[in-house]
Protein backbone atom coordinates (compact mmCIF):
# COMPACT_ATOMS: atom_id res chain seq x y z
CA UNK A 1 0.00 0.00 0.00
CA UNK A 2 1.07 3.58 -1.02
CA UNK A 3 2.46 5.30 2.43
CA UNK A 4 0.35 7.75 3.92
CA UNK A 5 0.09 11.05 2.30
CA UNK A 6 2.06 14.21 3.25
CA UNK A 7 0.20 17.88 3.28
CA UNK A 8 0.57 18.69 -0.32
CA UNK A 9 2.19 21.93 -1.19
CA UNK A 10 0.80 24.95 -3.08
CA UNK A 11 0.87 23.10 -6.58
CA UNK A 12 2.09 25.44 -9.47
CA UNK A 13 0.21 25.71 -12.52
CA UNK A 14 0.21 22.96 -15.01
CA UNK A 15 1.98 23.97 -18.27
CA UNK A 16 -0.45 22.44 -20.29
CA UNK A 17 -4.13 22.37 -19.27
CA UNK A 18 -5.92 19.01 -17.55
CA UNK A 19 -3.69 15.75 -18.91
CA UNK A 20 -6.09 12.79 -20.08
CA UNK A 21 -4.44 10.24 -18.64
CA UNK A 22 -4.62 5.95 -19.46
CA UNK A 23 -3.63 3.85 -16.68
CA UNK A 24 -2.89 0.41 -18.38
CA UNK A 25 -2.64 -1.98 -15.99
CA UNK A 26 -4.75 -0.52 -13.74
CA UNK A 27 -5.68 -2.86 -11.25
CA UNK A 28 -2.38 -3.62 -10.35
CA UNK A 29 0.41 -2.23 -8.50
CA UNK A 30 1.99 0.45 -10.37
CA UNK A 31 -1.38 1.29 -11.36
CA UNK A 32 -2.88 2.05 -8.01
CA UNK A 33 -0.07 3.63 -7.80
CA UNK A 34 -0.21 5.90 -10.56
CA UNK A 35 -4.23 6.41 -9.57
CA UNK A 36 -2.82 7.59 -6.59
CA UNK A 37 -0.89 10.39 -7.53
CA UNK A 38 -3.54 11.53 -10.27
CA UNK A 39 -6.47 11.06 -7.75
CA UNK A 40 -4.25 14.15 -5.81
CA UNK A 41 -4.38 16.77 -8.79
CA UNK A 42 -7.93 16.53 -9.98
CA UNK A 43 -7.37 20.48 -11.92
CA UNK A 44 -4.28 18.92 -13.53
CA UNK A 45 -4.78 14.87 -13.89
CA UNK A 46 -8.33 13.18 -15.37
CA UNK A 47 -7.73 8.90 -15.30
CA UNK A 48 -9.77 9.01 -18.92
CA UNK A 49 -9.04 5.06 -19.64
CA UNK A 50 -8.26 2.67 -17.15
CA UNK A 51 -7.42 -0.99 -18.66
CA UNK A 52 -6.65 -3.97 -16.64
CA UNK A 53 -6.75 -7.89 -17.52
CA UNK A 54 -9.37 -10.12 -16.05
CA UNK A 55 -10.33 -8.70 -12.13
CA UNK A 56 -13.78 -6.86 -13.13
CA UNK A 57 -13.87 -5.95 -9.67
CA UNK A 58 -11.21 -4.46 -8.91
CA UNK A 59 -11.60 -2.29 -12.30
CA UNK A 60 -15.19 -1.53 -10.86
CA UNK A 61 -14.13 -0.16 -7.91
CA UNK A 62 -11.53 2.15 -10.16
CA UNK A 63 -14.38 3.10 -12.30
CA UNK A 64 -16.36 4.11 -9.49
CA UNK A 65 -13.50 6.68 -8.11
CA UNK A 66 -12.17 7.80 -11.02
CA UNK A 67 -15.18 7.97 -13.08
CA UNK A 68 -12.95 7.47 -16.89
CA UNK A 69 -14.76 7.76 -19.75
CA UNK A 70 -13.14 4.29 -21.40
CA UNK A 71 -12.81 0.82 -19.30
CA UNK A 72 -11.02 -2.07 -20.86
CA UNK A 73 -11.00 -5.31 -19.74
CA UNK A 74 -8.20 -8.39 -21.31
CA UNK A 75 -10.44 -11.06 -20.58
CA UNK A 76 -13.41 -11.00 -23.58
CA UNK A 77 -15.60 -13.20 -21.48
CA UNK A 78 -15.82 -10.79 -18.46
CA UNK A 79 -17.22 -7.60 -20.89
CA UNK A 80 -20.50 -8.31 -19.66
CA UNK A 81 -20.15 -8.23 -16.42
CA UNK A 82 -17.80 -5.02 -17.03
CA UNK A 83 -20.79 -3.80 -18.79
CA UNK A 84 -23.27 -4.67 -16.28
CA UNK A 85 -21.58 -2.97 -13.37
CA UNK A 86 -20.74 -0.10 -15.08
CA UNK A 87 -24.64 0.48 -15.53
CA UNK A 88 -25.72 -0.33 -12.33
CA UNK A 89 -23.00 2.28 -10.48
CA UNK A 90 -24.66 4.47 -13.00
CA UNK A 91 -22.03 5.55 -14.76
CA UNK A 92 -21.34 6.37 -18.39
CA UNK A 93 -18.10 4.74 -18.62
CA UNK A 94 -18.09 3.11 -22.36
CA UNK A 95 -16.62 -0.84 -21.59
CA UNK A 96 -14.44 -2.46 -24.41
CA UNK A 97 -12.62 -5.67 -24.32
CA UNK A 98 -9.34 -6.99 -26.41
CA UNK A 99 -5.73 -5.84 -27.65
CA UNK A 100 -7.47 -3.70 -30.82
CA UNK A 101 -9.73 -1.71 -28.52
CA UNK A 102 -6.81 -0.95 -26.40
CA UNK A 103 -4.70 0.07 -28.81
CA UNK A 104 -7.07 2.19 -30.76
CA UNK A 105 -8.11 3.90 -27.26
CA UNK A 106 -4.49 4.35 -26.58
CA UNK A 107 -3.87 6.09 -29.71
CA UNK A 108 -7.10 8.36 -29.82
CA UNK A 109 -7.51 11.71 -28.35
CA UNK A 110 -9.07 10.19 -25.10
CA UNK A 111 -5.23 10.71 -23.54
CA UNK A 112 -2.59 12.62 -24.12
CA UNK A 113 -0.78 10.51 -21.57
CA UNK A 114 0.02 6.92 -21.20
CA UNK A 115 0.84 4.76 -18.00
CA UNK A 116 2.37 1.78 -19.44
CA UNK A 117 1.65 -1.00 -16.77
CA UNK A 118 0.38 -4.32 -18.16
CA UNK A 119 2.88 -6.96 -16.88
CA UNK A 120 4.97 -9.05 -19.24
CA UNK A 121 4.86 -9.38 -22.95
CA UNK A 122 1.19 -8.94 -23.16
CA UNK A 123 2.17 -5.15 -22.46
CA UNK A 124 4.33 -4.70 -25.80
CA UNK A 125 0.74 -3.09 -28.19
CA UNK A 126 -0.12 -1.53 -26.27
CA UNK A 127 2.99 0.23 -25.83
CA UNK A 128 4.18 0.28 -28.84
CA UNK A 129 0.76 2.09 -30.23
CA UNK A 130 0.89 4.45 -27.37
CA UNK A 131 4.84 5.52 -28.91
CA UNK A 132 3.57 5.83 -32.39
CA UNK A 133 0.69 7.97 -31.77
CA UNK A 134 3.29 10.30 -30.27
CA UNK A 135 1.93 10.47 -26.44
CA UNK A 136 3.51 11.48 -22.86
CA UNK A 137 4.37 7.60 -22.49
CA UNK A 138 5.25 6.48 -18.68
CA UNK A 139 7.02 2.95 -18.97
CA UNK A 140 6.75 0.82 -15.93
CA UNK A 141 5.85 -2.63 -18.84
CA UNK A 142 9.83 -3.34 -18.94
CA UNK A 143 9.67 -6.47 -20.76
CA UNK A 144 7.99 -4.64 -23.94
CA UNK A 145 11.47 -2.81 -24.07
CA UNK A 146 13.35 -5.94 -23.43
CA UNK A 147 11.78 -7.54 -26.15
CA UNK A 148 11.27 -5.05 -28.81
CA UNK A 149 13.14 -1.94 -27.22
CA UNK A 150 15.11 -0.50 -30.70
CA UNK A 151 11.95 -0.43 -32.63
CA UNK A 152 9.87 1.02 -29.55
CA UNK A 153 12.74 3.87 -29.08
CA UNK A 154 12.71 4.46 -32.75
CA UNK A 155 9.12 4.26 -32.71
CA UNK A 156 8.96 7.13 -30.05
CA UNK A 157 11.69 9.16 -31.72
CA UNK A 158 9.61 8.83 -34.98
CA UNK A 159 6.30 10.33 -33.65
CA UNK A 160 7.66 12.66 -30.95
CA UNK A 161 6.43 10.56 -28.00
CA UNK A 162 8.63 11.13 -24.88
CA UNK A 163 9.14 8.77 -22.70
CA UNK A 164 9.83 8.76 -19.06
CA UNK A 165 11.16 5.72 -17.33
CA UNK A 166 8.85 4.67 -14.51
CA UNK A 167 11.30 1.73 -13.29
CA UNK A 168 12.52 3.75 -9.95
CA UNK A 169 16.01 2.87 -11.16
CA UNK A 170 15.70 4.78 -14.54
CA UNK A 171 13.07 7.07 -13.68
CA UNK A 172 16.73 7.78 -10.92
CA UNK A 173 18.92 8.01 -14.62
CA UNK A 174 16.38 10.44 -16.14
CA UNK A 175 16.24 12.45 -13.65
CA UNK A 176 20.51 12.47 -13.52
CA UNK A 177 20.27 13.19 -17.05
CA UNK A 178 18.35 16.17 -16.87
CA UNK A 179 14.93 14.64 -17.41
CA UNK A 180 16.28 13.12 -20.63
CA UNK A 181 16.16 9.67 -22.10
CA UNK A 182 19.44 10.17 -24.66
CA UNK A 183 18.05 8.78 -28.31
CA UNK A 184 21.34 10.74 -30.07
CA UNK A 185 24.70 9.79 -29.39
CA UNK A 186 25.57 13.43 -28.71
CA UNK A 187 24.02 14.07 -25.86
CA UNK A 188 25.66 10.82 -24.36
CA UNK A 189 29.23 12.18 -25.12
CA UNK A 190 29.57 12.95 -21.34
CA UNK A 191 28.83 10.00 -19.86
CA UNK A 192 30.91 7.72 -18.49
CA UNK A 193 28.86 4.75 -17.06
CA UNK A 194 25.62 4.07 -15.31
CA UNK A 195 25.35 2.04 -12.25
CA UNK A 196 21.92 0.67 -11.68
CA UNK A 197 21.11 -0.13 -7.83
CA UNK A 198 19.58 -3.19 -6.34
CA UNK A 199 17.99 -3.71 -3.11
CA UNK A 200 19.53 -8.03 -3.30
CA UNK A 201 15.95 -9.26 -3.04
CA UNK A 202 14.50 -11.30 -0.56
CA UNK A 203 17.38 -13.78 -0.88
CA UNK A 204 20.56 -11.33 -0.42
CA UNK A 205 23.29 -13.25 1.47
CA UNK A 206 22.21 -16.51 0.79
CA UNK A 207 24.24 -19.17 -1.29
CA UNK A 208 23.14 -21.23 -3.91
CA UNK A 209 22.46 -24.18 -2.30
CA UNK A 210 20.31 -22.07 0.20
CA UNK A 211 17.92 -21.27 -2.33
CA UNK A 212 17.20 -25.14 -3.44
CA UNK A 213 13.86 -24.83 -1.05
CA UNK A 214 12.31 -21.11 -0.66
CA UNK A 215 8.84 -21.13 -1.51
CA UNK A 216 6.19 -18.47 -4.00
CA UNK A 217 5.50 -16.87 -0.81
CA UNK A 218 9.13 -16.11 0.70
CA UNK A 219 9.85 -14.91 -2.76
CA UNK A 220 7.28 -12.35 -3.18
CA UNK A 221 7.73 -11.26 0.35
CA UNK A 222 9.98 -8.44 -1.00
CA UNK A 223 12.12 -6.52 1.76
CA UNK A 224 11.39 -2.43 0.38
CA UNK A 225 8.99 -2.97 -2.53
CA UNK A 226 5.46 -3.76 -2.50
CA UNK A 227 4.94 -5.19 -6.07
CA UNK A 228 3.27 -7.56 -8.30
CA UNK A 229 4.13 -11.15 -8.02
CA UNK A 230 5.88 -11.39 -11.23
CA UNK A 231 8.33 -8.07 -10.80
CA UNK A 232 8.51 -9.14 -6.86
CA UNK A 233 10.20 -13.36 -8.41
CA UNK A 234 12.09 -11.76 -10.64
CA UNK A 235 13.91 -9.27 -8.06
CA UNK A 236 14.52 -12.26 -5.91
CA UNK A 237 16.46 -14.08 -8.75
CA UNK A 238 17.74 -10.80 -9.62
CA UNK A 239 16.29 -11.15 -13.29
CA UNK A 240 14.89 -7.83 -12.74
CA UNK A 241 17.66 -6.20 -12.75
CA UNK A 242 19.53 -8.02 -15.65
CA UNK A 243 16.13 -7.00 -17.86
CA UNK A 244 16.78 -3.03 -16.11
CA UNK A 245 20.29 -3.74 -17.67
CA UNK A 246 18.61 -3.94 -21.10
CA UNK A 247 15.82 -1.60 -20.27
CA UNK A 248 19.09 0.99 -19.53
CA UNK A 249 20.80 0.24 -22.44
CA UNK A 250 18.03 0.74 -24.87
CA UNK A 251 16.78 4.30 -23.05
CA UNK A 252 20.11 5.59 -22.59
CA UNK A 253 21.97 4.19 -26.03
CA UNK A 254 24.85 3.18 -23.46
CA UNK A 255 26.24 -0.83 -23.91
CA UNK A 256 26.16 -3.32 -21.51
CA UNK A 257 30.12 -3.21 -20.54
CA UNK A 258 29.19 0.41 -19.48
CA UNK A 259 26.33 -0.28 -17.21
CA UNK A 260 27.10 -1.60 -13.53
CA UNK A 261 25.28 -3.47 -10.63
CA UNK A 262 25.89 -3.05 -7.62
CA UNK A 263 23.64 -3.91 -4.50
CA UNK A 264 22.10 -1.41 -2.05
CA UNK A 265 20.16 -2.99 0.52
CA UNK A 266 18.65 0.14 1.68
CA UNK A 267 16.92 0.88 -1.50
CA UNK A 268 17.51 4.76 -1.35
CA UNK A 269 19.33 5.63 -4.07
CA UNK A 270 17.89 4.29 -6.66
CA UNK A 271 20.75 4.95 -9.12
CA UNK A 272 23.86 6.51 -10.21
CA UNK A 273 25.10 8.09 -13.56
CA UNK A 274 29.16 8.65 -13.49
CA UNK A 275 30.62 11.48 -16.43
CA UNK A 276 33.89 11.89 -17.57
CA UNK A 277 34.89 14.38 -15.37
CA UNK A 278 34.63 12.50 -12.11
CA UNK A 279 31.05 13.49 -11.46
CA UNK A 280 29.07 11.16 -9.96
CA UNK A 281 25.50 11.90 -9.70
CA UNK A 282 22.53 10.12 -8.01
CA UNK A 283 18.92 10.21 -7.17
CA UNK A 284 17.31 9.29 -3.92
CA UNK A 285 14.22 8.90 -1.86
CA UNK A 286 11.96 6.34 -0.14
CA UNK A 287 11.19 3.43 -2.24
CA UNK A 288 7.77 4.31 -2.88
CA UNK A 289 6.50 3.95 -7.09
CA UNK A 290 4.62 7.45 -6.73
CA UNK A 291 7.68 9.63 -6.56
CA UNK A 292 9.03 8.51 -10.11
CA UNK A 293 4.95 8.09 -11.17
CA UNK A 294 4.72 12.00 -9.92
CA UNK A 295 8.14 12.82 -12.44
CA UNK A 296 6.31 11.26 -15.16
CA UNK A 297 2.73 12.72 -14.83
CA UNK A 298 3.86 16.07 -13.86
CA UNK A 299 6.95 16.58 -16.28
CA UNK A 300 8.57 18.74 -17.16
CA UNK A 301 7.09 20.13 -13.94
CA UNK A 302 7.13 18.78 -10.65
CA UNK A 303 4.20 17.91 -8.40
CA UNK A 304 3.50 16.34 -5.36
CA UNK A 305 3.11 12.38 -5.06
CA UNK A 306 2.24 12.26 -1.26
CA UNK A 307 5.51 10.14 -0.77
CA UNK A 308 8.00 11.73 2.01
CA UNK A 309 11.37 13.40 1.92
CA UNK A 310 14.08 11.54 3.02
CA UNK A 311 15.16 11.83 6.39
CA UNK A 312 19.33 10.66 5.75
CA UNK A 313 20.04 10.88 9.92
CA UNK A 314 17.00 8.56 10.40
CA UNK A 315 18.43 5.93 7.84
CA UNK A 316 22.10 6.23 8.72
CA UNK A 317 23.82 4.30 6.57
CA UNK A 318 24.22 3.45 2.98
CA UNK A 319 25.69 -0.06 1.86
CA UNK A 320 26.84 -0.82 -1.03
CA UNK A 321 28.48 -4.69 -2.07
CA UNK A 322 28.68 -6.39 -5.60
CA UNK A 323 25.77 -8.96 -6.78
CA UNK A 324 26.57 -12.38 -6.69
CA UNK A 325 26.04 -14.20 -10.07
CA UNK A 326 27.14 -17.47 -8.96
CA UNK A 327 23.94 -17.83 -6.61
CA UNK A 328 21.63 -15.56 -8.81
CA UNK A 329 22.74 -16.36 -12.19
CA UNK A 330 20.10 -14.68 -13.66
CA UNK A 331 21.83 -11.15 -14.12
CA UNK A 332 24.73 -13.43 -16.16
CA UNK A 333 22.25 -14.60 -17.73
CA UNK A 334 20.90 -10.98 -18.93
CA UNK A 335 24.21 -9.41 -19.93
CA UNK A 336 25.01 -12.33 -21.97
CA UNK A 337 21.76 -12.13 -23.69
CA UNK A 338 22.73 -8.04 -23.94
CA UNK A 339 25.87 -9.02 -25.35
CA UNK A 340 24.62 -11.59 -27.98
CA UNK A 341 21.60 -9.41 -29.45
CA UNK A 342 19.04 -9.86 -32.17
CA UNK A 343 16.52 -12.27 -30.45
CA UNK A 344 18.23 -13.56 -27.24
CA UNK A 345 16.63 -10.67 -24.82
CA UNK A 346 13.19 -11.30 -26.57
CA UNK A 347 13.90 -15.23 -25.57
CA UNK A 348 15.28 -14.79 -22.51
CA UNK A 349 12.62 -12.30 -21.23
CA UNK A 350 9.80 -14.83 -22.28
CA UNK A 351 11.41 -17.75 -21.41
CA UNK A 352 11.63 -16.45 -17.86
CA UNK A 353 7.96 -15.07 -18.13
CA UNK A 354 6.96 -19.00 -18.47
CA UNK A 355 9.40 -20.26 -15.56
CA UNK A 356 8.26 -17.55 -13.24
CA UNK A 357 4.40 -18.25 -14.18
CA UNK A 358 5.45 -22.24 -13.60
CA UNK A 359 7.51 -21.18 -9.96
CA UNK A 360 4.35 -18.95 -8.52
CA UNK A 361 2.12 -22.06 -9.22
CA UNK A 362 4.64 -24.43 -7.57
CA UNK A 363 5.36 -26.34 -10.90
CA UNK A 364 9.18 -25.97 -10.33
CA UNK A 365 11.25 -25.33 -7.88
CA UNK A 366 13.33 -21.47 -7.49
CA UNK A 367 16.26 -22.67 -8.70
CA UNK A 368 14.68 -24.36 -11.96
CA UNK A 369 14.32 -20.37 -13.31
CA UNK A 370 17.92 -19.94 -14.27
CA UNK A 371 17.82 -23.27 -15.57
CA UNK A 372 14.69 -22.84 -17.39
CA UNK A 373 16.29 -19.33 -19.01
CA UNK A 374 19.44 -21.07 -19.94
CA UNK A 375 18.48 -24.13 -21.20
CA UNK A 376 15.79 -22.00 -23.50
CA UNK A 377 18.42 -19.47 -24.62
CA UNK A 378 20.79 -22.85 -25.70
CA UNK A 379 18.01 -24.56 -27.54
CA UNK A 380 17.12 -21.12 -29.40
CA UNK A 381 20.58 -19.48 -30.30
CA UNK A 382 20.28 -15.33 -31.44
CA UNK A 383 19.24 -14.73 -34.97
CA UNK A 384 19.11 -11.25 -36.14
CA UNK A 385 15.93 -9.22 -34.97
CA UNK A 386 15.19 -7.29 -38.38
CA UNK A 387 11.38 -7.08 -37.68
CA UNK A 388 8.54 -7.54 -34.98
CA UNK A 389 7.48 -10.89 -36.65
CA UNK A 390 10.98 -12.24 -35.90
CA UNK A 391 10.88 -10.66 -32.59
CA UNK A 392 7.49 -12.33 -32.04
CA UNK A 393 8.24 -15.60 -33.20
CA UNK A 394 11.36 -15.82 -30.81
CA UNK A 395 9.13 -14.48 -28.29
CA UNK A 396 6.90 -17.68 -28.96
CA UNK A 397 9.10 -20.05 -29.53
CA UNK A 398 10.81 -19.33 -26.57
CA UNK A 399 7.51 -19.86 -24.59
CA UNK A 400 6.53 -23.47 -26.33
CA UNK A 401 9.88 -24.32 -25.40
CA UNK A 402 10.30 -23.67 -22.16
CA UNK A 403 6.81 -24.77 -21.06
CA UNK A 404 7.82 -27.93 -23.42
CA UNK A 405 10.71 -28.44 -20.64
CA UNK A 406 8.62 -27.50 -17.98
CA UNK A 407 6.28 -30.56 -18.69
CA UNK A 408 9.19 -33.00 -19.34
CA UNK A 409 10.05 -32.31 -15.60
CA UNK A 410 13.55 -31.28 -17.07
CA UNK A 411 13.43 -28.17 -15.51
CA UNK A 412 15.59 -28.99 -12.06
N1 LIG B 1 5.42 -2.88 -9.06
C1 LIG B 1 6.51 -2.13 -9.16
O1 LIG B 1 6.94 -1.51 -8.19
C2 LIG B 1 7.22 -2.01 -10.50
C3 LIG B 1 8.39 -1.26 -10.56
C4 LIG B 1 9.01 -1.09 -11.79
C5 LIG B 1 8.47 -1.66 -12.93
N2 LIG B 1 7.35 -2.41 -12.84
C6 LIG B 1 6.83 -3.02 -14.05
O2 LIG B 1 5.49 -2.58 -14.23
C7 LIG B 1 4.70 -3.62 -14.81
C8 LIG B 1 3.52 -3.89 -13.89
O3 LIG B 1 4.01 -4.40 -12.67
P1 LIG B 1 3.07 -4.54 -11.38
O4 LIG B 1 3.98 -4.88 -10.27
O5 LIG B 1 2.18 -3.35 -11.27
O6 LIG B 1 2.23 -5.83 -11.81
P2 LIG B 1 0.86 -6.37 -11.17
O7 LIG B 1 0.63 -5.78 -9.83
O8 LIG B 1 0.90 -7.84 -11.31
O9 LIG B 1 -0.25 -5.75 -12.15
C9 LIG B 1 -0.34 -6.15 -13.50
C10 LIG B 1 -1.43 -5.39 -14.17
O10 LIG B 1 -1.50 -5.81 -15.56
C11 LIG B 1 -2.86 -6.19 -15.86
N3 LIG B 1 -2.82 -7.14 -16.94
C12 LIG B 1 -2.28 -8.38 -16.94
N4 LIG B 1 -2.43 -8.94 -18.16
C13 LIG B 1 -3.07 -8.04 -18.93
C14 LIG B 1 -3.50 -8.01 -20.28
N5 LIG B 1 -3.32 -9.04 -21.10
N6 LIG B 1 -4.13 -6.89 -20.75
C15 LIG B 1 -4.35 -5.83 -19.94
N7 LIG B 1 -3.95 -5.80 -18.64
C16 LIG B 1 -3.32 -6.88 -18.16
C17 LIG B 1 -3.39 -6.72 -14.55
O11 LIG B 1 -4.80 -6.76 -14.57
P3 LIG B 1 -5.63 -7.78 -13.58
O12 LIG B 1 -5.52 -7.18 -12.21
O13 LIG B 1 -7.01 -7.72 -14.09
O14 LIG B 1 -4.97 -9.11 -13.70
C18 LIG B 1 -2.83 -5.67 -13.60
O15 LIG B 1 -3.58 -4.49 -13.66
C19 LIG B 1 5.64 -4.82 -15.00
O16 LIG B 1 6.17 -4.80 -16.30
C20 LIG B 1 6.75 -4.54 -14.00
O17 LIG B 1 7.99 -5.11 -14.39
C21 LIG B 1 6.70 -2.59 -11.66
Amino acid sequence: MPAPATPAPAATAPVDGLREVAVLGATGSIGTSALDVIARHPGRLHANVLAAGSNVVALLALCRTHKPRHAVIAEASALPALRDGLRQAGLDTEAHTGDEALQALVASDACDTVVAAIVGAAGLPSTLAAAHAGKRLLLANKESLVLAGELLMRTAREAGAVIVPIDSEHNAIFQCLQNACLPDAAARDGLRRIILTASGGPFRGRTRAQLADVTPAQAVAHPKWDMGPKISVDSATLMNKGLEVIEAHHLFGVPGNRIDVVVHPQSLVHSLVEFVDGSTMAQLGLPDMRTALAVGLGWPQRIESGVAGLDLLQHGRLEFEPPDMDAFPCLRLAFDALAAGGTAPAVLSAANEIAVSAFLKGKVAFLSIPSLVEDTLTALPAIPAGSLAILLDADAQARRHTARRIEQGLAA
